[in-house]
C-alpha cells in the first residue's frame, strides 16, 4: 500500500473524495475529480471542492443526487477443499470447479495458492488484489503445512534429504520440515511444512526419494487452519485470522475486515 493511502485514512477515517468516488464504481481518479469540479458531487448537501476529503461512513455523499453506491465490502474466506474439484477459473467441459462450492459469493473472490485436482485442505479466497499477490509471492515465504499419505515407509535417510533440499527439475528445493504422524503397512503418514509454492512440488519431493503419494491434504496456510470445517464448506476468516495475515505479509489493513466474529 502507498504512503499516500495509509495516511488516506488515518486522518478520522476520511479518504480523498475522488479516490472514495472512484472505489465506488464512478470512473477512474481523473474522471472523478472532474465530477467534483462540475459541482456534481454534494458532502451532506453542500456542493464539493476539489481536494476535499470525506468519510464515506459517516457523511452524505451524493452525486446528481443519487446517494454514492457503496464499495463492495472486503472478503476473506477459508474452504475445506475436497478431492475432485478443480482451482482453476478456467474450468473444462465437465470438470467441477471449486466455485461451485462457493455460490453467492464475489466475482472478485481469488483463490490463494492453487491446490491439485486431487489435493484436499485448506484453500484460501480473497478479494483483496494485494492480499492475494502477497500470500502467493515466495517473498514472504509463507509457510504451508501438508499431511500426506506415501506407499511405502520413507527412511531417515531420506527425510533428512528433504530436511536438506533435494534436487527438483525445476532446482533444489528449500529446507523442509518433516515428521511421521503414523507408519502402517507399507503406508505412512507425514507432516511437510514448506514454504514455496511449485507446482506438484509435494507429489515430486516425495517421488524424488522414492515414495509416491496416495492422499494429500493441507492443513494450514501460514496461520491459517481447518478448525471443524467438514469438505467443501467454506467459512469467513475471524478477524484474528485476517490481521495474522496481513501481519505476515507486512501489509496494512486501510478498513475494518468484514468477520464472523
Ligand atoms: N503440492 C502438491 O504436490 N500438490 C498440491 O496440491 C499442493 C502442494
Amino acid at each position: 500500500m502507498s504512503t499516500n493511502s495509509v495516511r488516506d485514512t488515518e486522518e478520522s477515517g476520511t479518504q480523498r473524495l475522488q479516490k472514495l468516488l472512484a472505489r465506488a464504481g464512478m470512473g477512474s481518479r481523473r474522471s472523478c475529480e472532474t465530477l467534483i469540479s462540475d459541482g456534481r458531487v454534494t458532502v451532506d448537501g453542500r456542493i464539493a471542492s476539489l481536494g476535499e476529503r470525506a468519510n464515506v461512513d459517516t457523511q452524505n455523499i451524493e452525486v446528481d443526487g443519487r446517494p454514492l453506491p457503496r464499495p463492495p465490502t472486503d472478503l476473506t474466506i477459508v474452504l475445506n477443499k475436497p478431492p475432485g474439484y478443480v482451482v482453476s477459473t478456467v474450468i473444462k467441459h465437465e470438470q467441477k470447479s471449486i466455485y461451485d462450492l462457493l455460490s453467492g459469493t464475489p466475482s472478485t473472490l481469488r483463490y490463494i495458492g492453487r491446490l491439485d485436482i486431487d489435493t484436499e485442505g485448506v484453500l484460501l479466497f480473497s478479494t483483496i488484489g494485494e492480499l492475494v499477490h502477497r500470500l502467493s509471492h515466495p517473498r514472504y515465504e509463507v509457510k504451508k503445512v501438508y499431511e500426506a499419505t506415501v506407499r511405502g515407509v520413507p527412511s531417515d535417510y531420506h527425510l533428512d534429504q528433504l530436511r536438506s533440499g533435494i534436487m527438483l527439475e525445476d532446482g533444489m528445493t528449500a529446507p523442509a520440515g518433516v515428521e511421521f504422524i503414523e507408519t502402517g503397512d507399507n503406508k505412512a503418514v507425514l507432516r511437510l511444512t514448506i514454504h514455496e509454492g511449485r507446482k506438484r512440488q509435494v507429489r515430486r519431493m516425495f517421488r524424488a526419494i522414492g515414495h509416491s503419494v496416495a492422499r494429500l491434504r493441507r492443513t494450514a496456510f501460514g496461520p491459517i487452519t481447518l478448525e471443524d470445517l467438514s469438505p467443501g464448506t467454506s467459512r469467513m476468516l475471524l478477524t484474528s485470522e485476517l490481521s495474522a495475515l496481513h501481519t505476515i505479509t507486512q501489509l496494512q489493513t486501510h478498513a475494518s475486515p468484514k468477520s464472523s466474529n
